[in-house]
């Protein structure tokens, strides 16, 4: 195809405010799926992210269209609207010239947007501001114009106002789209070189490689490399979707389609990759390419024991699609064999375990999510922590923690309680600049274990749902960090362990006795649990002795009830777990890991 007739761009919108319902209705506007087709949604294609209304996976899909008389060939690039994602969509920006900017006229940019905003100008897209839902009763679109207009100064008559659901404006968006964004431009005659924005692990398949071409030509049947792992594979198919898949002679500059190579593991295949020939490699790769790097780490734990050789094939299988996953074994006292895991954030983290539960029918208990922190020794040496239990023992000379920019953009009304908020989870603040006089963005530093751990929550309740957040890596500081442990009977009970703030480590502390007093029932002797750092105790319950004695419930008479009794308590002791001398139903320790 001649690079000239294509253009490439993607749609940067904030969950909910109506991607997938615009794409769609471009898809039927190109003729790419019939109305009658229509009822599923095609850019999500799997059932969480359907119901969760989030797409994670970008995917391509070329569309036909025409413009005086001019034939055009548009590829639309999906990317993830969410934070933890953030990597996947910078590689599917780089895919694209243009990018459409989507913003609910009833509701105005959230923070998430406009990181993705901010991204797209870094990689010099071309920005089609458009406001969406214009049907709504509630809509806005000359106040949200304006909002638009101040923060990437167009006129605010530029900013075209569509309708998903009534097809209204979409047209024109379409014929914007020919005339801003920018024709491909890139080398036909130099070695291949194929930019990998998304790969998508296949059961009939194998891995779908997704690339945007920027140099040369792939074709099939030849030989590639990928130019970070230095992988070779015979190249089996290329094709795009439109929106099925269509196989084709190859691939040339500009165009964005498909690779099938026969690899079994998206690892193989990695996202930000590229892509060359073995005969006529490219010296250089196209910039931008990064390793996914874990950020939250979390121990998953089967409910009922015997399902860990389940767990383990489980995350094998979900490994193959999703190269950001890692794991590695752990024990524990109170929970037994699981894994410790990591992830790229908190929604990562929520997805994985709810396939697990879902599409692998496992019953899952997770401990407490928590970042890696760098801990220096007495003697020099740096412990790299993802588990508290790792954390050392002994004097320590300092602790590292990661740290986050936290945009938010919340109503002017909220800016007390989001600075008090930030405040008391250790924030510092970076700036605050209005987007219009009723709405402000407000940045944050702010340490990764407070975002990761209950400051969204927060954030969401205080501002009565109006405050939107998404927060970056950045950089890392000292902090007095401590380990808490929670101790039975003298006995730490490794999975209740915390990194906290010293400053938090005693409402921990006393958070997690009280909690197991009410959950661990009384024994033959008293049980004192304690909240300790090192060997400081902080907090102290106790759990006070009784005589067990079932059957006196029962006033003699009834056998049968008896014996099911006795049963009843049979099976209850084969969920027990020991800590050191004293017997805790596992109930007890799912109860008090899970949030409240
Ligand atoms: P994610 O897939 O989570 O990113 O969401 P999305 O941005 O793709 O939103 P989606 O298209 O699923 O739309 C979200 C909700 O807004 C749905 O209930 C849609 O029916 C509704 N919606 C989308 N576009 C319009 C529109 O133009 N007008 C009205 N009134 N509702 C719309």
């Amino acid at each position: 195809t001649d690079p000239s007739v294509i253009r490439n761009f993607c749609i940067v919108a904030h969950i909910d405010h109506g991607k997938s319902t615009l794409a769609d209705r471009m898809l039927q506007n190109t003729n790419v799926v019939a109305s009658r087709d229509m009822q599923n949604q095609f850019l999500d294609s799997m059932d969480i992210e359907r119901e969760r209304g989030i797409t994670i996976k970008s995917q391509a899909v070329r569309m036909p269209w025409q413009v005086d008389g001019q034939d055009y060939i548009l590829n639309m690039i999906d990317t993830p609207g969410h934070v933890d994602f953030a990597y996947e969509v910078s590689r599917s920006l780089a895919a694209c010239e243009g990018a459409i900017l989507l913003v609910d006229a009833a509701q105005g940019i959230e923070a998430q947007t406009l990181a993705n905003l901010y991204m797209a100008m870094e990689h010099d897209l071309e920005i089609i501001p458009v406001l969406n839902k214009i049907d709504l009763p509630a809509a806005d679109p000359e106040r949200y114009a304006l909002e638009i207009s101040n923060l990437i100064g167009v006129d605010p008559d530029d900013v075209l106002k569509v309708s998903g659901k009534t097809g209204e404006g979409v047209e024109a968006l379409l014929d914007r789209v020919v005339s801003v964004v920018p024709a491909p431009s890139g080398t036909v005659d130099a070695p291949a070189r194929a930019m990998i924005f998304d790969s998508i692990y296949d059961t009939y398949r194998g891995v779908i490689t997704y690339v945007r071409m920027v140099d040369g030509k792939l074709s099939p049947r030849e030989g590639i490399r990928m130019m970070a792992t230095g992988a070779e594979y015979e190249l089996q198919e290329t094709g795009v979707y439109s929106p099925d898949a269509i196989p084709g002679k190859g691939l040339g500059v500009g165009e964005v389609g498909y690779l099938i190579t026969g690899v079994k593991d998206v690892s193989e295949s990695k996202v930000g990759d590229t892509v060359t020939t073995k005969n006529h490699p490219a010296e250089e790769a196209i910039g931008g390419y990064s390793e996914p790097q874990p950020m939250v780490f979390s121990g998953l734990y089967p409910i009922d024991g015997s399902d860990y050789p389940a767990l383990r094939e489980a995350l094998e299988k979900l490994q193959l699609n999703d190269a950001a996953l890692s794991y590695e074994p752990e024990t524990s006292v109170a929970l037994g064999f699981g894994f410790r895991v990591g992830f790229l954030g908190l929604l990562h983290l929520e997805i994985v375990r709810e396939r697990l539960e879902r599409e692998y029918n496992l019953d899952l208990i997770s401990t407490a999510p928590n970042v890696i922190y760098n801990v220096t020794t007495e003697d020099g040496t740096v412990v790299r922590v993802t588990n508290p239990s790792e954390f050392p023992e002994g004097k320590i000379m300092e602790v590292e923690e990661p740290m986050a920019m936290a945009t938010i953009i919340v109503p002017s009304e909220f800016i007390g309680a989001v600075m008090e908020l930030s405040q008391s989870k250790r924030g510092q603040l970076d700036g605050m600049d209005y987007l219009s006089e009723e709405r402000v963005e407000i940045r944050y530093w702010i340490p990764l274990a407070e975002i990761v751990f209950d400051y969204f929550d927060l954030l969401k309740s205080r501002t009565k749902g109006y405050a939107s957040l998404n927060w970056q890596r950045d950089g890392s500081q000292v902090a007095d960090l401590v380990k808490v442990d929670i101790l039975l009977q003298g006995d730490t009970v490794d999975a209740f362990s915390a990194i906290t703030h010293r400053d938090h480590a005693y409402s921990y502390g006393v958070k997690m006795t009280s909690k197991l007093k009410e959950l661990i029932p009384r024994q033959q002797f008293e049980v004192p649990i304690q909240a300790a750092i090192g060997s400081r105790i902080i907090a102290r319950e106790n759990i006070r002795a009784i005589r067990k004695d079932v059957l006196s419930k029962c006033y003699g008479g009834d056998i049968s009830r008896k014996r099911k009794l006795l049963e009843k308590q049979k099976e209850g002791k084969k969920r027990m777990k020991m800590v050191g001398t004293v017997e805790v139903p596992q109930e007890a320790f799912i109860a008090a890991l899970s949030t409240d």
